[in-house]
């Protein structure tokens, strides 16, 4: 079965990578701006009959490269295209998944919707924030299949290798992250545990490991998205305070919103570890090897 690989402006370079995995053919798109900032894209290369991949991460500018992506595949469809895979390795606007006041947009129906409505056969995403909308309902929504790939143990092996942790524990920021450190703790084989907000009065709140200790010990701290940075600090200072001898964090998506590296570093993490679904100086690891094998399990 023929496959090819293209990229949107936000992931060429991953998309590029991509097709080097697979060694399949890596097309180019022209995508550029009318004077009046309207977007152009032009598939540079013959589509028709073949199983297209468009790679298109949704950061720094989501709307934008949104719209390309919907340009992109309805060009794709026009051209002949047998079938389009979408791949977003960063998924935005999961966060916006219910409406929390009245009147509020259901931000991730309506760009699931307009995913599959492009012509979206089917789509690859990579650790999608999920406090609330799991595997199956994002499938719902999308009215396609949706596969949920995780760069977790990619990046736990990658921390374990590069900085010599020794016997470390995974600690994920809040509930949610649980399950994030449980898929990390399990490649390397460590203990793992999430920090609680335990009430101890009507005035008084600690924050603190479930049930591990973290006292003298290596610690690595797993989130799926690091913006603020707000959420990686609070746990840097947590296990610090509990007496952790290292500290180490990674996340998948490293959107790093203003100084957020820099607030991490001066918490007292040794370092910041995330992958390139978003390019940054963070992208120490890269999701192609995983998104090529899950392309060549299921096309190749
Ligand atoms: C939230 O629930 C996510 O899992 C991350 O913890 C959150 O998005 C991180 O945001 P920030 O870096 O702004 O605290």
């Amino acid at each position: 079965m023929s496959l090819v690989i293209l990229g949107g402006s936000s992931s060429r370079p991953l998309a590029f990578k991509i097709a080097k995995e697979l060694n399949v053919e890596f097309m180019e798109v022209e995508t550029r701006r009318f004077p009046d900032g309207e977007k152009y894209v032009r598939i540079l290369g013959d589509v028709s009959g073949k199983n297209v991949v468009v790679v298109q991460s949704m950061y720094h500018r989501p709307d934008e490269y949104l719209m390309e992506y919907f340009l992109i595949v309805d060009a794709l469809k026009d051209l002949g295209a047998k079938k389009v895979i979408g791949v977003i390795p960063y998924f935005a606007y999961a966060r916006q998944d219910q409406r929390f006041k009245p009147g509020e947009a259901i931000s991730l129906k309506t760009v699931t919707k307009l995913i599959e409505f492009a012509g979206t056969d089917e789509l690859y995403v990579i650790d999608v924030h999920r406090h609330r909308v799991e595997e199956a309902e994002f499938s719902r929504l999308a009215k396609i299949p949706v596969f949920y790939l995780t760069a977790m143990p990619e990046l736990a092996k990658y921390a374990v290798e590069h900085f010599n942790l020794d016997n470390p524990v995974v600690i994920g920021p809040d509930a949610e992250a649980e399950f994030w450190a449980k898929i990390a703790a399990e490649t390397i084989g460590a203990e793992y545990d999430y920090l609680e907000k335990q009430r101890i009065s009507d005035r008084e709140v600690v924050i603190k490991p479930k049930k591990l200790n973290v006292k003298g010990r290596e610690v690595l701290i797993v989130d799926d998205i690091v913006s603020t940075g707000g959420t990686m600090v609070r746990a840097i200072d947590v296990v610090k305070k509990g007496g952790a001898k290292r500290v180490i964090s990674a996340c998948t998506h490293p959107v790093l919103v203003e100084d957020a590296l820099t607030k991490i570093l001066l918490a007292g993490a040794e370092a910041l570890v995330g992958t390139d679904t978003i390019p940054s100086p963070v992208s120490f690891v890269s999701v192609a090897p995983i998104i090529a094998r899950n392309l060549r399990e299921r096309y190749l």
